[in-house]
């Protein structure tokens, strides 16, 4: 499986590795994850929904998978990372995401329908770069002790956190987007489907 993240022991390896993937890497670390479910071409290109297995998700990886032809972020928050959603709010721009494109079912601080899965379009909303995963807490180059994890945009410095809410003062103007998506089962994503509302 094709991840990364901060809770293993290559966390030096996968600090290079994430910033070096970028959007090129998406679609071969895709693939594992939905060669089991198999749209048309004609499909895919609709934006037919797009069945991930998250089963092996460990705490605070990331897995990236594809739908409409953009990158979809699935991350598993642990505690820490869950809290850090608090602690950064009075840095961001919009911590209640009121201007920012997500899902009803994913209005909530956490941003999601279950809050240890963040489900994320990975592509920055000021100019379209696809932001790296920067999980590491106290990243030198990215504010050190008030840097509690998050994305960076190498393109042009934004950061957003682990719900993908953009920090104050950086170019994108709003949070990245959250696509539609629902469970089929507990380590069943569809991404591409609206989540019924209860
Ligand atoms: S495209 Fe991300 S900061 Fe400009």
């Amino acid at each position: 499986m094709s991840t990364d993240g901060v809770n293993v022991n290559r966390r030096r390896l996968l600090v290079g590795a994430t910033a070096a993937v970028g959007a090129v890497g998406v679609a071969g670390v895709a693939v594992p994850f939905v060669k089991s479910w198999n749209p048309s071409a004609k499909a895919k290109a609709a934006g037919a929904p797009v069945v991930a297995d998250i089963s092996q998700l460990e705490p605070g990886q990331r897995a990236v998978f594809e739908w409409r032809g953009k990158p979809v972020w699935v991350v598993r928050r642990t505690p820490q990372m869950l809290e850090s959603l608090v602690a950064v709010e009075r840095s961001l721009a919009d911590p209640e995401s009121a201007a920012s494109i997500q899902p009803e079912y994913a209005r909530n601080r956490e941003r999601s329908i279950k809050p240890e899965f963040a489900i994320l379009t990975g592509i920055c909303t000021h100019l379209g770069c696809s932001p790296n995963f920067r999980p590491e807490v106290g990243a030198a180059d990215l504010g050190g002790a008030d840097w509690l994890g998050g994305f960076f945009c190498p393109c042009h410095g934004s950061k957003f956190d682990l719900a993908g809410r953009v920090y104050s003062g950086v170019p994108a103007p709003t949070n990245l987007d959250v696509p539609p998506h629902t469970y089929e089962t507990d380590s069943v994503l569809v991404i591409g489907v609206d989540a019924e509302i209860a």
